[in-house]
């Protein structure tokens, strides 16, 4: 066991020596350069505006080769909301820069942080917590269950390409740099509103989206445009910033890298898609987070042009109050039963009945045995209606009769894929 305290840095107000060493501390484990001074600010203008509550697990005494006090370990976290569907904004916890370094590891350190951070944050009356993850294997053990999937992919712009038809209503234009984090927040606003799965975007999202500074790589991106659309009302509704890049050894043109884009609605990212499609000189493009209920494929005249280049979980989400959790959601199915959830965090779980209509789900406690039984981590693979608890049932993660099965997977059914846009 390593001696330590755990502390918490607020950030707000000036920039403290300690703050700094647990930034350092945090890109360390994450294998990225250190920041250079214009860096450091930028993130802590960020860590301020997100109102991030920077926990650590501190050294209580000098170690031997260290010359100012450094953290074992990091854990960030910060209050934002989730879109719960049917236009629902609940309050959420959301988790970031979790590490160890490489010395301390295995200690139960992340163990304690978590404990310590879940346990505030259902005190602070949260239904939900979120993250996304560097690896799939390191938070089911804490309650969390991916909810939400992102694709990347390469559309292909060369000979052969089309759309179907050409997107008529609306502007698009290029613009400068220093408007597009108003035009973002703008067109982010407007997709986080009608977008299940859709989770808050940190305040570093715009100096990565502009190439000033990443966050993810801690440097900066060079040759950054930025082109918006705007519906026939004026109000903008998709922005797209991207890069440059040499043409890939197997293709034609150069490539264009997607960083990101942002679309209220379908129409608007078909009408970023054909902006990018008509570049000159580019013969492919490349999107790091698609999403799974794009038009694009089905807007394309030879659907082959999309590659997928991968699938994967984006959100995790770890309910930490089931009823409360199960009356925030915005149901598009119906149906009435009993269902068993375990929490090995003690913070939720129980027999819950529940009883879901038109007008909403009524959550009551109820007494066992339940019709159905699942972890906590599972119920937040249900709850954005990622997983299919038929198919989840086959892999041991939903325990239950057949027909209780299939009336889980009508209830929790969405009419659309949940999408989150961005990773944090
Ligand atoms: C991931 C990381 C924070 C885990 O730290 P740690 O010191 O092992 O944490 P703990 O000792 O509290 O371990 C918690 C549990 O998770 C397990 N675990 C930790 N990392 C794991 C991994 N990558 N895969 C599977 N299990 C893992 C531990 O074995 C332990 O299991 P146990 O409770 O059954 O004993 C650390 O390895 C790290 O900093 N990695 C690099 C940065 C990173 O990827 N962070 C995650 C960002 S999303």
């Amino acid at each position: 066991m390593i001696e330590h305290t755990i502390e918490t840095v607020p950030a707000r107000g000036e920039l403290t020596g300690m703050a700094r060493r647990w930034e350092y501390a945090m890109n360390w484990c994450f294998g990225n350069p250190p920041a250079d001074e214009e860096g450091v600010q930028r993130w802590w203008r960020a860590a301020c505006a997100d109102g991030v509550r920077l926990r650590g697990a501190w050294p209580v005494e000098p170690e031997p080769g260290m010359t100012q006090r450094t953290p074992y370990a990091t854990f960030a976290s910060l209050d934002g909301t989730i879109n719960t569907g049917h236009g629902h904004l609940e309050p959420a916890d959301f988790i970031t820069d979790v590490t160890v370094r490489t010395s301390a590891r295995r200690n139960g350190l992340l163990t304690e942080l978590m404990r310590t951070d879940l346990g505030e944050a259902a005190g602070r009356g949260l239904c939900l917590a979120a993250l996304t993850a560097s690896e799939a294997t390191i938070y089911r053990r804490f309650g969390f269950g991916p909810a939400t999937e992102t694709i990347s992919a390469t559309l292909y712009t060369g000979a052969g390409f089309g759309l179907r038809q050409t997107p008529r209503t609306g502007l698009m234009r290029e613009i400068d740099l220093d408007a597009a984090p108003a035009v973002m927040d703008e067109v982010f606003a407007a997709f986080h509103a009608v977008s299940r799965g859709s989770h808050a975007r940190s305040a570093w999202h715009n100096d990565h989206a502009t190439g000033i500074w990443s966050a993810l790589t801690n440097s900066r991106t060079e040759n950054v445009r930025a082109a918006a659309h705007w519906d026939e009302h004026g109000a903008a509704d998709g922005v797209v910033t991207f890069s440059y890049r040499p043409a890939p050894a197997d293709g034609h043109g150069l490539l264009v890298e997607v960083i990101e884009m942002i679309a209220a609605h379908g129409r608007a990212e078909l009408a970023l898609w054909h902006y990018l499609a008509s570049i000159d000189l580019v013969g492919s493009v490349s999107v790091p987070h698609l999403n799974p209920g794009s038009p694009l494929p089905w807007a394309l005249a030879d659907p082959r042009h999309l590659r997928q280049t991968g699938r994967e979980d984006l959100t995790w989400l770890r309910v930490l109050d089931v009823p409360g959790a199960l009356r925030a959601r915005g149901w598009d199915g119906t149906g009435r039963l009993t269902m068993e959830v375990s929490d090995r965090l003690g913070l939720s779980g129980g027999v819950f009945a529940l009883d879901v209509r038109p007008g909403g789900a009524e959550v009551s406690g109820a007494t066992g045995p339940a019709d159905v039984r699942m972890d906590v981590s599972t119920l937040g693979s249900l709850y954005f209606g990622v997983g299919d608890p038929v198919a989840m049932a086959a892999a041991g993660l939903v325990d239950g009769p057949a027909w209780a099965l299939t009336t889980l997977r009508e209830m929790f059914a969405t009419a659309e894929p949940a999408y989150g846009i961005t990773y944090f």
